[in-house]
């Protein structure tokens, strides 16, 4: 491996989204990605779907990732793939590919943890501040919900994670009762935009700790829409923008509560939040709003880099490499993947 340049390919394959990058260095030089709209007529992720799309999807994937960056295989150092955690079918798909090509290519490779990318993608290099040791990051996405305290690139402990439902499943478990497609959480925001936060007040959970709860938001959303449509059946095509800005807004409180309280008690103010739904308009204004009240050190990802992608991948790979932790052949995808290895 060059010391001077180091080139590294990324693969995500963990749920719905093909993606393969090239990081040169700390720099993106490609990230492709190919979503997978078979899902949005099941109102859900199907499993074997998605596992079949991403073993059409990777060579494509990945060839357009090294013709969009000008770098062939052989330019290839290090070979950086999700092992989990995500849904098997899909991240099997990712790791065979990389584990054949590690061998075709000679090349070494890293196995990356789904939930440390979307954090480290803040280490992308986009010519903007990034966050000092140690941070707190509020990682949102559709399968988790986790307040961490990030120390190192590769020392993360967990302060808090929600009890059931992630901030995603909440986003789109709401979105599917006001009836737009999935994934809602977009939709949600879209319209939040024109309504009224606090037209209509749903149930907040009192949680211990740094935790979360969610389910209890869908089940409030899930019995005033009832009511509200035996008096009024156009209720929910009436008050869309409304709904939509108050679930957002009681998603938001949630979140924030906790990482008001982590912030105080830890008494770090270099703040962060990571995955899927830090591509949220409202979170990200809010935590601007928040970040000027309470003199936080805010760090939003780009857009890009807030949903499944691949170039987080790459840097993660990049952190992984220079702490030695490389993967051998009898590396095996995990589902299950723990956030810390014990
Ligand atoms: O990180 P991600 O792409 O995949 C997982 O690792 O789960 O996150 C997907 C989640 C979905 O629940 C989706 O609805 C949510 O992120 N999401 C959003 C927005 N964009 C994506 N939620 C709210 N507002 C958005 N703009
Ligand atoms: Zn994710």
């Amino acid at each position: 491996m060059s010391q001077q340049s180091l080139v590294i390919l990324g693969i995500e394959s963990s749920c719905d989204d093909t993606s393969a990058a090239i990081l040169k260095n700390d720099t993106i030089l490609s990230n492709v990605t190919a979503s997978q709209a078979i899902h949005e007529q099941y109102g859900g992720v199907v499993p074997e779907l998605a596992s079949r799309a991403h073993q059409q999807n990777i060579i494509p994937v990945v060839d357009a990732a090294l013709k969009k960056a000008s770098v062939t295989l052989k330019d290839i150092d290090l070979i950086a793939f999700t092992q989990g955690p995500g849904l098997m079918g899909s991240l099997v798909v990712g790791t065979a590919f990389a584990k054949s090509l590690s061998l075709a290519l000679n090349k070494p490779m890293v196995a990356v943890h789904h939930m440390h990318a979307h954090i480290l993608a803040h280490f992308i290099n986009e010519g903007t501040p990034i966050p000092k040791f140690p941070f707190i990051c509020l990682t949102v996405s559709g399968g988790h919900t986790q307040l961490v305290r990030v120390n190192s690139p590769v020392e993360m402990i967990v302060l808090g994670s929600t009890i059931d439902d992630a901030a995603g499943e909440a986003f789109d478990k709401t979105a599917k009762i006001l009836g737009f497609p999935y994934p809602g959480g977009p939709f949600i925001d879209r319209f939040a935009k024109e309504g009224n936060p606090k037209a209509f007040t749903f149930s907040k959970p009192q949680v211990g700790g740094y935790n979360f709860s969610f389910s209890g938001l869908k089940t409030s959303v899930l019995y005033f829409i009832r009511k509200e449509i035996v008096k009024n059946p156009h209720f929910i095509e009436e008050n869309k923008a409304d709904l939509s800005a108050s679930i957002q807004d009681t998603i938001l409180e949630i979140l924030f509560k906790q990482l008001r309280k982590v912030s105080k008690d830890t008494g770090i103010t270099e703040i962060a939040i990571a995955g899927g739904v830090s591509a949220n308009s409202g979170l990200r204004s809010k935590l601007q709003e928040e970040g000027e009240k309470l003199n936080w050190n805010v760090y939003i990802p780009k857009f890009e880099y807030c949903t499944d992608n691949a170039a987080m991948i790459a840097i993660a790979g990049k952190f992984l490499a220079e702490n030695q932790q490389f993967a051998d052949q009898n590396i095996s995808a995990n589902a299950r993947l723990p956030f810390v290895k014990s």
